[in-house]
């Protein structure tokens, strides 16, 4: 997959594009990176890429010649999906990344300033939010969004991970605790029931670690997840009040 980023800041991608899992995808021809300088297409003498809002208001607006320009010479007669990264689009979920994994080019617009010249819409097809919180510009969401879309991408991740394989996709509840050596860190033990090679045990530990976990920190999640008559009851052990 081929992916360009349209941005005023190019230079924040290098360190996150170009190392550890994304940067090996890279090396092996998988990923492809480009981050462009909308500022390099501005028209204007000074370069400027925004201006004060027609009818007033605080904050200023991105132009949209410089975005319009950039995309054309991006594109370059050829297509792509065009993301515009921004807290008024749909939230980003597991689903919609799976989706993306499977275009072959994306165009990523990391909007600034207050917000962007309505016009520049006609340009994108997605508007893709990363949450309901609003950052300084849309260049961190755009990274989060490669990143989130990568792992869909077969061959990105290493043969032994999957991104089926973890909270969210884990039955609907989120991940059961780890641990690795030494099983005596400092004086806190690893739990018991991992260290004697019962994996029924090691199982039903792990599900209730899963559920406890689910149950303290997004209880939402236990109203969709498919669960046992021994799953409810724990739950309810718990503290869980409903059912
Ligand atoms: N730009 C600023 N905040 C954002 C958010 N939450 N998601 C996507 N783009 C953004």
């Amino acid at each position: 997959m081929r992916i360009d980023i349209l941005t005023l800041f190019p230079e924040m991608f290098g360190g996150v594009l170009h190392t550890s899992m994304l940067g090996r995808a890279e090396a092996k021809g998988i990923l492809e990176f480009h981050a462009h300088d909308i500022r390099e297409y501005s028209a204007n003498k000074h370069h400027n890429t925004d201006d004060y809002a027609f009818g007033g208001g605080a904050g200023m607006v991105m132009m949209a010649q410089p975005v319009f320009d950039c995309m054309e010479a991006v594109l370059n007669g050829g297509s792509a999906r065009r993301i515009l990264m921004t807290p008024r689009g749909r939230t980003l979920t597991p689903e919609l990344a799976r989706k993306l994994a499977s275009e072959e080019r994306l165009v990523i617009l990391a909007g600034h300033y207050e917000g962007l010249d309505e016009r520049i819409n006609e340009l994108i097809d997605d508007e893709i939010s990363i949450g309901d919180y609003v950052l300084t510009g849309g260049e961190l969401p755009a990274m989060v969004l490669i990143d989130c879309v990568s792992r869909f991408i077969p061959g990105v991740l290493g043969c032994s991970e999957s991104a089926e394989d973890e909270s969210f996709s884990n039955d609907g509840l989120l991940e059961y605790p780890q641990y690795t050596r030494p099983a005596d860190f400092r004086g806190r033990l690893v739990p018991e029931v991992l260290l004697n090679g019962n994996h029924k045990e090691i199982n039903k530990w792990r599900r209730e670690q899963s559920l406890l976990k689910t149950l303290r920190n997004r209880p939402e999640l236990l109203e969709r997840a498919p669960l046992s008559k021994a799953d409810t009851a724990f739950l309810h052990e718990h503290g869980w009040e409903k059912e």
